[in-house]
């Protein structure tokens, strides 16, 4: 470690190495593995891997199936103890992980099947000790695990270990935390459906490992991330028991290590150097964390939280202050389309051309209103040319429910024109419903049907935000079309779709979302097809001329210093995008969470998020709003 590391590194208690991809940290990771078996192999002995199911370890196993499937490296030797189980799934249930381990690793490799360990979820409620004490007696006789592969839950969980959890727990059944629950909700198509409890190995289990590796993406775990590593260790916080491992190493990308103290308040830690954008960084903060007004920071603020060489740099607070509420003020626009003959030096968006063509990017239905539904509502009342592009169908996050009430009413429609009517097909899908049972995989027939009751929702959506039907596009993209939660791959086809839509339009201004979010996710693959199409359309005249915004995403928002673009709605406009968002019907259950706001569902979530960036706002000494919806830049 450099010098300059190390002060930067001083709070953390965990080695975390932080990769610009979830790609590249794989990487790493699959050698790791690699040279351990090989050494093992070499030496005609047995290799013992610790593995964990969710979406983080997915790329990691796709490359450790490319290893074997082109570099030879072989499973024959190895054995595994998956962290959990859902209790009450057996192993071919769609949703076990017993069945996503075969997915999405045993069954590619040359693993022999008896060498393959995942608690077992049917275990009588009388032997489940029994079943755990032969689990842990199994991963004891095998020599115990050379490496154990970790994601992490927002909770703080590592395996199933929920809050609560102590450092010296077991093999055991647990009951499974709200939000993690409402994060399974989607795999379960409703909260209802998870399961509530799951046997997972003890904190003290994955401690007796001889190596770790934890891995995370996205800013979906940032805070998670710097909790555990720079927190006190803790129950309610399970992973930070890992500080007490001497060979644990967390391999996170940039998203994930965003709220790590070297990441986000370096000048806390260290030197910096004062760019514009570290100042606007920290001084947004200052303000936040004294709770003052950005013109009310006195020179003792700065000197108190690790900025007295700013001051140095740049004289007195207040200079520092007015050029800070300056660039802070010139964010907020109510014309996110640009204000035609109007000076534009300050303002977000150019004035001309005017009306621009805006194009709103939604990886699924209902991310646009839920995101941006006032700010797409004003673009259309400025009178710019507004198209929403809907990235994928969203068929996958519609309950059965849903499309046995609509077979119910073709059947309905059919009798009322006294049997004229084609029955045939609400009747075919009906039975395909009745066939696969509550979580089989959909057929193509039932996962058409769930898009077109998502496109009829975003059409009513649409509505609400004065857009017409022949302004939506819907795009279904084909990695989700053919895929499902995890298994998406994006292929030359998708990008081929996305860069006609764009060539077509010719957008002056994109608004899109996705930008570090959990790889393997909808709307990062979404952003991934974008980016690539947008490469490509490099040499087309539009492209220099367009700008292009990222809106944060359903659950989170951006900071107060990423905000480039902030549009304040009035209540009645706020109002109005609720209206919109109520359209979505079928997505009521099926909430993103947050941590920290357990109680909320998706509806109420957007109300506080959107007030509180109005609040900030208003914090920070500038304008009082109902609420505010917001963008950063993006550079292509
Ligand atoms: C999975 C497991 C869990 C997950 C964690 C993160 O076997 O034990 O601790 O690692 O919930 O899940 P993802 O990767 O889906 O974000």
């Amino acid at each position: 470690m450099t010098p300059i590391e190390s002060e930067l590194t001083q709070l953390e208690r965990i080695p975390a190495q932080i990769y610009n991809s979830a790609d590249d940290a794989c990487q790493t990771v699959a050698d790791a593995i690699t040279d351990l078996i090989n050494e093992r192999n070499a030496a005609n002995k047995q290799t013992v891997l610790g593995l964990a199911t969710g979406s983080t370890p997915v790329r990691l196993y796709r490359e450790l199936i490319r290893r074997h499937q082109k570099e030879g490296l072989s499973f024959a030797n190895v054995i595994t103890f998956n962290l959990d189980e859902y209790y009450g799934l057996d192993g071919d249930h769609p949703k076990s992980y017993r069945k996503f381990m075969q997915d999405q690793l045993f069954d590619h490799v040359d693993l022999k099947p008896e060498n393959t360990n995942v608690p077992d979820g049917l275990v009588a409620s009388e032997a489940v000790f029994q079943s755990c004490k032969a689990y842990e007696d199994a991963i004891v006789a095998a020599g115990g695990i050379d490496i154990q592969i970790l994601g992490i839950g927002r909770t703080g969980h590592i395996g199933f270990n929920e809050p609560g959890s102590g450092p010296e727990t077991l093999t055991r059944l647990v009951t499974l935390d709200r939000l993690t629950r409402r994060y399974a909700a989607r795999d379960f198509l409703g909260e209802a459906n998870v399961p509530r409890h799951a046997i997972t190995m003890g904190v003290g289990t994955i401690l007796a490992a001889r190596k770790l590796f934890l891995l995370a993406w996205g800013e979906g775990k940032a805070s998670i991330m710097a909790k555990t590593v720079e927190g006190e260790q803790t129950d309610t916080i399970p992973a930070t028991f890992l500080q007490q491992h001497e060979n644990c190493f967390f391999c996170i990308d940039q998203a994930a290590a965003s709220h790590l103290t070297r990441k986000r308040h370096p000048w806390l830690v260290g030197r910096i150097e004062w760019t514009e954008e570290t100042t606007r960084k920290a001084v947004l903060w200052l303000a936040q964390k004294t709770a003052k007004a950005l013109l009310k920071l006195v020179d003792e603020d700065y000197t108190e939280n690790g900025m007295s060489d700013l001051l140095i740099e740049q004289g007195f607070a207040y200079q520092i202050n007015i050029n800070l509420f300056n660039i802070t003020q010139h964010t907020i626009t109510g014309w996110p389309g640009g204000k035609p003959d109007a000076d534009d030096s300050n303002r977000p968006e150019r004035a001309t051309p005017f009306p621009k063509r805006s194009l709103i990017l939604s990886p699924e239905p209902l991310d646009d209103v839920y995101c941006l539904g006032g700010t797409i509502n004003r673009l259309k009342q400025h009178g710019n040319e507004v198209t929403i592009a809907y990235q994928t169908s969203g068929n996958l996050a519609v309950a059965d429910s849903e499309v046995q009430a609509s077979i119910e009413l073709m059947i309905e429609l059919g009798k009322d024109r006294s049997g004229k009517a084609d029955l045939a097909y609400p009747k075919t899908v009906e039975q395909q419903l009745k066939d696969k049972g509550a979580f089989g995989a959909d057929t193509a027939e039932i996962r058409h049907l769930k898009g077109l009751i998502r496109r009829s929702e975003a059409r009513s959506s649409g509505r609400t935000l004065g857009i017409d039907t022949a302004n939506l596009q819907f795009m279904d993209l084909p990695f989700y079309e053919e895929g499902r939660y995890r298994r998406f791959i994006v292929t030359e086809t998708d990008v081929a779709q996305m860069y006609q839509l764009l060539e077509s339009v010719q957008p002056h201004q994109i608004f899109a979302t996705g930008y570090g979010h959990d790889p393997l996710s909808v709307p990062a693959l979404s952003f991934e097809v974008l980016r690539a199409a947008l490469k490509q359309c490099a040499d087309s005249e539009w492209f220099n001329d367009c700008n292009i915004w990222l809106y944060k995403g359903p659950a989170d928002e951006w900071e107060a210093h990423e905000i480039d673009m902030a549009v304040p709605l009035s209540p009645d406009e706020f109002e109005n995008k609720f209206q919109g968002i109520y359209q979505h019907q079928t997505q009521r259950s099926q909430s993103p969470g947050r941590a920290g706001n357990k109680s909320s569902n998706s509806w109420d979530l957007a109300r506080d998020i959107n007030r509180g960036t109005a609040e900030i706002y208003d914090g920070l000494g500038l304008a009082e709003y109902e609420a505010i919806e917001c963008f950063k830049r993006y550079n292509k």
